[in-house]
């Protein structure tokens, strides 16, 4: 627990590209919902975002980008420590003694490692292999109770809850063993034109993805191209997964469940449905776009929270990383 009696959350965006729907209904939403009842710590981790290579220059200027998107998407910085991954050393730091407590077994199982490892097998770095121990250090660095991820990151998280619990188990009691929080209906949002495959900003198919920062326009369209199926009755089942993922969406966007909207479309067609869930789209993306392009524009007030967030999270990784080294038998610096 924090100091103010909460329990806290931890959770990290990659700035490896513009945020999508996906990254918005999948762990943003739910971010900005448990932001009153915890003490919350938002990260742009753009140290996992190197596991693949990335221009310098675009990942510095994708990093501020993320912030103003979490801003832009309601995250609170008057209540929340946002702060950027490698302004807080101790992340490294408690990367490397939990990667002497983690076994090669574990991560060759890592089904995100497969994946990615597979589009760039001339160049394997081991930096992607040991990503998930990272992001283990991440979390409970700051002693996360809960932990709000998209549900691609249940491995993930399965490896935290693991190590914490070996480390509690050859030391002492010192790290809180992390619960995955996943939303419903959302935790994994899938691409708009192959409804089997989550929607992925890095997708070559720009028609698979909305970005948040995309013009009302282009939006419209995508969803007007979005697959779906020869059955034409608005229906909500593992037979329709293209309508099924724009339902999931409509009803998440929209706080309607998923009934009162196949209730709405009954008698109705696939062209209605898609107009008016595109207007809906719109429309309640539409102040964060704007919100977004106005914190652009006032890069100060973004260098503020960053520098704050950092100081603050700097603090409680402090202390944490300090016990951690005391434990394993690291002599202790007075200096
Ligand atoms: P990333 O962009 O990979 O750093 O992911 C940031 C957050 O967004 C993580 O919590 C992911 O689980 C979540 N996320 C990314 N893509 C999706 C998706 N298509 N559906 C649901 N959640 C997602
Ligand atoms: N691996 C996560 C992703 O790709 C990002 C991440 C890094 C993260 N560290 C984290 C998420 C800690 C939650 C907690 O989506």
């Amino acid at each position: 627990m924090s100091g103010e009696g909460k329990k806290v959350i931890f959770s990290g965006v990659q700035p490896s590209g513009k945020m999508t729907l996906g990254n918005y209904l999948g762990a943003l939403k739910s971010w900005t919902e448990l932001q009153h009842d915890f003490d919350c710590y938002f990260s742009m981790v753009n140290m996992h975002a190197i596991t693949v290579p990335q221009d310098p220059e675009v990942l510095r200027r994708q990093t501020i980008e993320l912030l103003a998107q979490f801003i832009a998407c309601g995250i609170d910085p008057d209540l929340n420590t946002i702060f950027i991954q490698s302004h807080v050393p101790q992340h490294a730091e408690l990367n490397w003694v939990l990667s002497t407590m983690t076994y090669m077994g574990e991560l060759s199982r890592m089904t995100q490692y497969k994946d990615k490892s597979k589009k760039s097998e001339a160049n394997l770095n081991a930096g992607l292999f040991t990503y998930p121990v990272l992001m283990a250090s991440d979390i409970l660095l700051y002693k996360a109770d809960v932990v709000p991820v998209g549900d691609d990151q249940k491995q993930h998280m399965e490896l935290a809850r693991d190590l914490a619990e070996r480390f509690n188990n050859r030391f002492s009691d010192t790290f809180v063993v992390p619960e995955g929080y996943y939303p419903k209906g959302t935790s994994r949002v899938m691409s708009l034109q192959e409804p089997l495959k989550k929607m992925s900003k890095s997708d070559s198919n720009e028609n698979g993805y909305i970005l948040l920062a995309e013009s009302a326009d282009s939006t419209a369209k995508k969803i007007k191209k979005a697959v779906t199926d020869s059955v034409g009755v608005v229906n909500y089942s593992d037979e329709q997964p293209g309508l099924r993922n724009l339902i999931n969406i409509y009803s998440a966007l929209t706080d309607q469940t998923v009934e009162q909207i196949v209730d709405m479309y009954e008698g109705k067609g696939y062209g209605a449905f898609k107009k008016e869930m595109a207007e809906a789209v719109v429309e309640s993306l539409r102040p964060m776009r704007e919100q977004y392009n106005y914190l652009l524009d006032n890069r100060d007030y973004l260098e503020s929270i960053y520098v704050k967030g950092a100081q603050k999270a700097e603090k409680r990784a402090k202390e944490t990383l300090d016990a951690v080294y005391d434990k394993i038998g690291f002599v202790k610096r007075n200096y």
